[in-house]
């Protein structure tokens, strides 16, 4: 086996291991040195459309059987020309990152795990069919638990496509989750042994819509396969202290393509 292998193998498998963390002066990261923890949410800029979003209290969203969800999940590809509520919306944003507690600046607690409570993510929003929303790309502020606008984009749906190597169900959702990493705020507690576990605090994050989606009658397909530089460039970002990792299109069940 050993010698087929290529340096993208050899870093790929060691990427998976935990070697990295023999090597990690931990008393030298930013958070042993006394550093001041990275802002747990990206400011929204000023002046910026910000849109409240209903919250647990207000939202109505049908009770969901955990059991029910977890043996119905699947990944859904078809998507009906349906809508998404606000209220759905909301409750699939807090159910993947919304906060359950403010602890202190370094420790944020939200409705998903996350390694050293560090919350790499930002979640962006392609908004295509949402009631009260127009198209456009949107950003999940958790700390106020609201949206802000980041963006509007000429043909959404070919952008999406082309930016998911030509997957043309993410066009056709009624929203795309596109979460960006912001490597930094992992790096501050674990300096390189940051990387494995931002990729494994992002599967948490996806599951979470997968199973929220169950409850009202809504499909997700996690997406990996995707053009780095076009969703930066969708996203706006910089494509190093923060880019695309990961996709979930999103929307009321339809046929399947
Ligand atoms: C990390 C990851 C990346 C994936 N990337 C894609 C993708 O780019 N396109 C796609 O159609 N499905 C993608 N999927 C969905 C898988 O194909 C799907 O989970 C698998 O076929 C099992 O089906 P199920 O989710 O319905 O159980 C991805 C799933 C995961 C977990």
């Amino acid at each position: 086996m050993k010698e087929h292998s290529t340096i993208t193998t050899e870093i790929g498998r060691y990427f998976l291991t935990d070697h990295i963390r023999e090597m990690v002066n931990f008393r030298a990261t930013r958070q042993s040195l006394g550093f001041r923890p990275p802002p747990a949410q990206k400011a929204a800029p000023p002046g910026s459309r910000i849109i409240p979003l209903p919250n647990r209290e207000t939202w109505s969203i049908p009770p969901c059987d955990l059991q029910t969800a977890i043996a119905a999940r699947e990944s859904r590809r078809g998507f009906s020309s349906e809508p998404l509520s606000l209220d759905e919306l909301a409750f699939l944003l807090w159910a993947t990152q919304g906060v359950r507690a403010v602890l202190h600046e370094a420790a944020v607690l939200r409705t998903v795990p996350s390694a050293g409570c560090r919350h790499p993510f930002e979640t962006y929003l392609a908004a295509q069919r949402v009631e009260g929303l127009e198209s456009g790309i949107y950003r999940y502020l958790p700390l106020d638990h609201s949206i802000v606008h980041v963006r509007d984009i000429e043909n959404l749906p070919r952008r999406l496509a082309a930016a998911t190597h030509g997957q043309g169900f993410t066009g056709r959702a009624a929203i795309v989750f596109i979460w960006a990493a912001l490597p930094d705020r992992t790096e501050w507690r674990y300096a390189e042994a940051s990387y494995k576990v931002i990729a494994l605090d992002a599967g948490h994050v996806c599951q979470n819509l997968y199973l929220a989606c169950e409850a009202i009658g809504a499909g997700a397909c996690a997406i990996a396969a995707y053009n780095q530089t076009l969703v930066d460039e969708l996203l706006g970002v910089d494509g190093y202290d923060e880019f695309g990792v990961y996709l979930a299109p999103v929307g009321k069940i339809g046929e399947a393509p």
